[in-house]
Parts: structure tokens; sequence; C-alpha cells
């Protein structure tokens, strides 16, 4: 164990895995169908039952998406700073914080990457990285969330194969590998320093869609860009999948359960993070 580098390790098995990273752009363009997705989800409410909020706090929310935390804390905290790097995905955040008369929240155009101070970045009562952490530094993202945090870091991080489905890699021809997933964040934590709190939602709603396209289009980002000879395997996985309810919508039978970890810690001083050099 102690001679065990799991930033590394979590480096090298990001380069194995078999599904393309998503860019800014590929962000921009899943915005809308994320956010009519994600909102009011069984994973936000397992998430916010998780924290305990007062109306004086203060919350970032890194890695915000469409505000699927950020808009439901912000009515009962006081201020939330709502960090992402997709701008469409901020815009819907606007969007909804004027529909529904928010004005505590501030967003910030940012990325795990970006210098923290540069974008004005302090610190908060409570840090969220909900499902966001998809980096190739994670001690260097672990580090920013723990300097941010005055009382708390919670984390939604992937369990396995995550929301991906494996069945549909298979289904046309591809091999699935999921690359890292939560270990490595709480081994990387044990390393600074940071015993956490671990935690699983598990994901048990039925997936129901409008229509059979909006099932398939909700599918289409884990496979990034489908050959021609995919396209009709594709078609046949959600023929043998979905089933047409009477009302002409789309129940998908999922054969794979998707949980996320909920990862915790009390931020500690940066003085006393364990060098892995010094192991
Ligand atoms: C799966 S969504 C999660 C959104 C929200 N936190 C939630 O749990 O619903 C991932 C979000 O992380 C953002 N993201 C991904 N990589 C990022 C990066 N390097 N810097 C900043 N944001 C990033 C994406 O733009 C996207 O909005």
């Amino acid at each position: 164990m102690e001679t065990i580098d799991w930033n590394v390790l979590w480096k090298e098995s990001r380069q194995k895995r078999t599904w393309q990273g998503k860019t800014r752009e590929d962000w921009d363009q899943r915005s809308a169908g994320f956010a009519r997705r994600n909102t009011a989800s069984h994973y936000t409410q397992e998430f916010l039952r998780r924290l305990t909020l007062r109306p004086e706090m203060t919350v970032l929310d890194m890695g915000c998406g469409p505000g699927t935390l950020a808009i439901p804390l912000a009515h009962q905290v006081k201020r939330v700073t709502a960090v992402d790097f997709s701008s469409e995905m901020l815009n819907h955040l606007a969007e909804r914080s004027a529909q529904e008369g928010i004005t505590n929240i501030e967003s910030i155009n940012g990325a795990w990457e970006d210098d923290w101070r540069a974008l004005g970045i302090g610190t908060y009562d409570l840090v969220i990285a909900s499902r966001s952490l998809a980096v190739d530094d994670l001690r260097g993202a672990l580090t920013k969330l723990n300097a941010a945090a005055k009382e708390l870091v919670i984390i939604g991080d992937r369990v396995g194969h995550g929301p991906f489905d494996p069945a549909l890699f298979h289904a046309v021809g591809r091999e699935f590998v999921p690359g890292p997933d939560y270990i490595y964040t709480i081994n990387i934590l044990y390393q600074m320093g940071i015993h956490a709190r671990l935690d699983f939602i598990e994901i048990q709603e039925p997936k129901c869609f409008e229509s059979r396209q909006a099932a398939i289009d909700s599918c289409a980002w884990m496979l990034h860009q489908l050959t021609p000879e995919e396209q009709p395997m594709v078609d046949r996985y959600f023929d043998r999948i979905l089933i047409a309810n009477a009302d002409g919508s789309f129940s998908m039978t999922s054969q794979v359960q998707t949980q996320w970890a909920v990862i915790s810690f009390s931020p500690v001083p940066t003085t006393t993070h364990k060098l892995v050099a010094n192991l």
C-alpha cells in the first residue's frame, strides 16, 4: 500500500478506458437533454438528503451542470457559487434561476484545471463536486476541493461502469473498459491523510422516454460516433430493451444497475497532506 501512487494508477486506468472523454463542446451539446433528465431525479433527491444545510451557509458546486444541485440548494442556503466549463450548462442554470426567482447563485465559467484563485473561487462552508470529477490529475482536483472547504467536501463519484451501459457497447461489438472509479478517490484521499466517509446511492427509478428516439438519444453520448455498420446493431439493441407503453411513451428495461458513491470529508490543512514521495 505504501509504495502505491494512486494518482499514477488513476491516470493509467483513465488511459485504458474504451470510451471517449467529454470535451467542453460535448457537454455544451448534451446540456439540454441532461438538464431535462436530471431535475428532481432520484440521484438528486438522495444526494440532497445527505446534506445538513443551514440558511447562513455558503456553497461551492464544482462542475455544477445545469444546476441539478445548485438550484435546490440556493433555496436553502445563503449563497451558491456554481462553476462549470460548459457555457451551455451555465446558460441552463441561468434560465432555471430566472424561472424560479433565484438571485443568490453566482456562476463562474471555469475548469478544474484552471487557477481557482484567478477565477475568484474562495472558501465555502460546503464544497460539492457531483459526478464531475472527470480530470487527469485527481489528486490536484481533490487538493483544490479540500482547500476551498471550511466544513465539508462531498463528492458524487462513479462506481464501476457508472452511468454507462456495458451491454450497449457489447451490442455493437465494442469492448467496454470503464476506467477508474471511486476507489481511487478514497485511496488518494487516504494518501493525503484524509479518512473519508463513504456511502452509496442506488438508482432504481425506471427510465421512461417520450419517444423511441429520445431513449436512443439519451444513450448516444456513450458511444460517441457510430459507424454505419454499428447503427443497425444499436437499433436492434433498443428493439430488445425498449417497451412501448399504452400512452405512447417508452420504458427502458436496463440490464445494469447504476450506483454512485458519495464520498465526504472534513477538510484538513494542506500542510498535513502526505507527499507520495515521502511514503
Ligand atoms: C455529469 S455532469 C454533472 C452535473 C451536476 N453536478 C450533476 O450532478 O448533475 C458533469 C459536469 O461537469 C462538467 N465538467 C466536466 N469536466 C469539467 C472540467 N474539466 N472543468 C469544469 N467542469 C467540467 C461538465 O460540463 C458537466 O456540466
